[in-house]
């Protein structure tokens, strides 16, 4: 039997991991308990009323929308969030972006109520991605959006990517961080939901394992990997924090129906 003498309310955090299955996406929701103030980090529009529904049944207030980066594989919850609860829209500071209300940049941390994330400037994936590390005397959790995902990581071959700067990204601010650290990543394609830092140094198939730049340049450049199939208006919407582009194919219109409405 454990006894506490009083509530770890200064460590207290609400968390959920929510997933979106069309682009294998994991959204974030983080939220401090004694406001009720919450963040969903890299939501999907495809999934807003589901997130509205769980901070509902949960009592919490979305204050703000946190990316880790523009996405390629889906259109970001983000302007859709704001339309409805006015919440605020948080993208790194170097997109430049007039849609963009918290520009993001790190080593100024970002604060949900006694939550404070910190985001790592970690490019690679694009030019412009950052990480998000909670880090207090019990939490240690390190969302890394598309750099570091389980056993395998973002791809480097669009969008101002470049596997060196992955490589330099996920050696200097991702591995360097202790071992215990839960990694939570932007997306998983085979059901698994969580890793940590020492796990991922050294299995890693890409990064791990002692794998030198030069060996990950050249995995990175062997993937062979298909076309995304939503870049085309994906990565135009996301640069305006999901608006909905006129030329959206029409196998995707499903996605904007809320501002084909309005
Ligand atoms: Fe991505």
């Amino acid at each position: 039997i454990m006894i506490f003498d009083k509530e770890p309310t200064s460590d207290a955090m609400i968390f959920r991991q929510l997933f979106e299955s069309d682009s294998s996406t994991y959204t974030y929701l983080v939220a401090d308990p004694g406001s009720g103030e919450a963040i969903l980090i890299d939501p999907v529009i495809d999934t807003v009323e589901r997130d509205l529904q769980v901070l509902k049944d949960m009592g919490l207030t979305l204050k703000a929308t946190l990316e880790t980066h523009v996405h390629a594989d889906h259109l970001t919850g983000a302007l859709k969030l704001k339309d409805q609860t006015g919440s605020k829209i948080a993208y790194p500071a170097m997109l430049k972006s007039s849609c963009i209300d918290i520009g993001i940049k790190e080593g100024e941390a970002f604060r949900v109520g006694n939550i404070e994330l910190n985001p790592l400037f970690t490019p690679g994936h694009t030019d412009h991605h950052h990480a998000y590390l909670i880090d207090t005397p019990v939490h240690k959790m390190l969302f890394t959006g598309d750099a570091l995902l389980i056993e395998a990581c973002g791809r480097t071959d669009f969008q101002s990517g470049s596997a060196e700067d992955l490589y330099n990204s996920i050696h200097n601010k991702v591995f360097s961080l202790p071992g215990e650290t839960l990694v939570y990543p932007g997306h998983d394609y085979e059901g698994r939901f969580i890793t940590t830092v020492a796990q991922e140094k050294s299995r890693n198939p890409r990064l791990g394992g002692g794998k030198s730049k030069q060996e990950f340049i050249e995995i990175m450049d062997n993937l062979d990997l298909p076309y995304p199939r939503k870049i085309d208006f994906a990565v135009p919407g996301n640069e305006m924090c999901g608006r909905c582009p006129d030329d959206i194919p029409e196998d995707f219109k499903g996605t904007c129906a809320y501002h084909d409405q309005g």
